[in-house]
């Protein structure tokens, strides 16, 4: 059965990654994409949805705009970590189909009260859209299925300040009206928290992007590597192959430069496949709130798994996966998707850019 979801993404290089996967997978239908501020401006992470979904040859499906600013505090971009326009190195084909006329706070809580308990949210960035949606609509927790978040850090720590994870550090006061929204959630929609705990074990690395061009039968198949230079561009045949390796090279390039390895942590695709199935990850249940005042730690977020606070449990944490069998899924899902959407591509010269 395909699952209905709404999608809120700071596309950013992960995800285009976690989109791809959706629009490649049988039981996802997307209902609506949320485009929000993050890595890169809200209005670029639209154009970004869009390019993708042409790219991709995806239905038609609704990219909402989200709010330019978090709701407290100036938004902070960070296009060091995905590149210029959010999706690395790549040079997408200017979109020529349009975005939504109705706000992404707006289409959140338009779509859940036309589709009462049936639908999954997953955000994979900041959750400004997400909070103003439930100003708008508090019932939202109970209208929603699931809700699904890639965010925060526990027993881990931060990737943008020691304690903090980029989407809560974005905006703390949103992600803190999010978990007190969902406080009175049951036991079955608890959201369920992909923190860095769990998605810094989900390494790509230059061998899966061979394994994903062999999958999708794209030509040549590439290794990119740590010398390539700034200039180089993907020829591969596959346009969903060409573009994706630009992409995460520049995440590669990231993560090489903090000395992380020649590597790139796929937070949101790892979000989405266990959105779509649970079975991939084991949880325990916790009480999580988010720091506001600190003076080392706002934006940080607690959980208190053993009820020291008297509160009960408002999230279930992935505490455990298989990486390598969710990139088997993702590499056999996208590249899949991508031989079909791009069956004969001419084999030899490549449409794309030499090297
Ligand atoms: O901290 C990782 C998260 O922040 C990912 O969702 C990445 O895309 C950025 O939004
Ligand atoms: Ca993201």
């Amino acid at each position: 059965m395909r699952q209905r979801i709404i999608l809120d993404v700071d596309t950013g290089v992960d995800d285009s990654l976690a989109l791809l996967y959706l629009l490649a997978s049988p039981d996802a239908e997307i209902m609506g994409i949320a485009s929000t501020a993050g890595n890169v401006p809200a209005a670029q992470v639209a154009i970004n949805n869009l390019a993708w979904l042409e790219l991709a040859r995806a239905p038609e499906i609704e990219v909402a705009l989200g709010a330019a600013e978090p709701l407290e505090i100036p938004l902070r971009t960070t296009e060091d970590t995905h590149g210029p326009h959010g999706v690395g190195y790549a040079e997408l084909p200017a979109p020529t189909r349009r975005i939504s006329q109705r706000s992404a706070a707006r289409m959140w809580v338009d779509l859940a009260r036309r589709h009462p308990g049936e639908l999954l949210g997953l955000c994979t960035g900041p959750l400004t859209n997400l909070a103003l949606a439930l100003r708008e609509e508090p019932e939202l927790p109970r209208l929603l299925r699931r809700l699904v978040i890639m965010g925060g850090a526990f027993d881990h720590p931060g990737n943008t300040t020691p304690t903090n994870e980029w989407n809560i550090h974005v905006d703390p006061e949103a992600a803190k009206v999010v978990f007190d929204a969902f406080s009175a959630a049951p036991p079955d929609r608890r959201p369920l928290i992909c923190a860095l705990d769990i998605t810094e074990t989900i390494e790509m690395r230059p061998a899966h992007l061979i394994r994903l061009a062999e999958r999708a039968g794209s030509h040549p198949i590439e290794t990119v590597s740590p010398i390539d230079p700034p200039t180089a561009r993907s020829a591969a045949s596959n346009p969903i192959i060409r573009y994706l390796t630009d992409a995460v090279r520049f995440y590669f390039d990231f993560h090489h430069g903090y000395d992380l390895g020649y590597l790139a942590h796929m937070h949101d695709p790892f979000a989405a496949a266990v959105a779509l199935d649970p079975a991939l990850a084991r949880t325990r249940p916790a009480t999580v709130d988010v720091e506001l005042t600190g003076t080392l730690t706002r934006g940080a977020t607690i959980a208190d798994r053993a009820g020291m606070w008297g509160r009960p449990p408002n999230a279930d944490i992935v505490v455990g996966t298989d990486p390598v069998r969710f990139f088997d899924r993702m590499i056999a899902r996208i590249g899949d998707h991508a031989r079909t959407v791009y069956p004969g591509e001419p084999i030899g010269e490549p449409v794309g850019r030499r090297r």
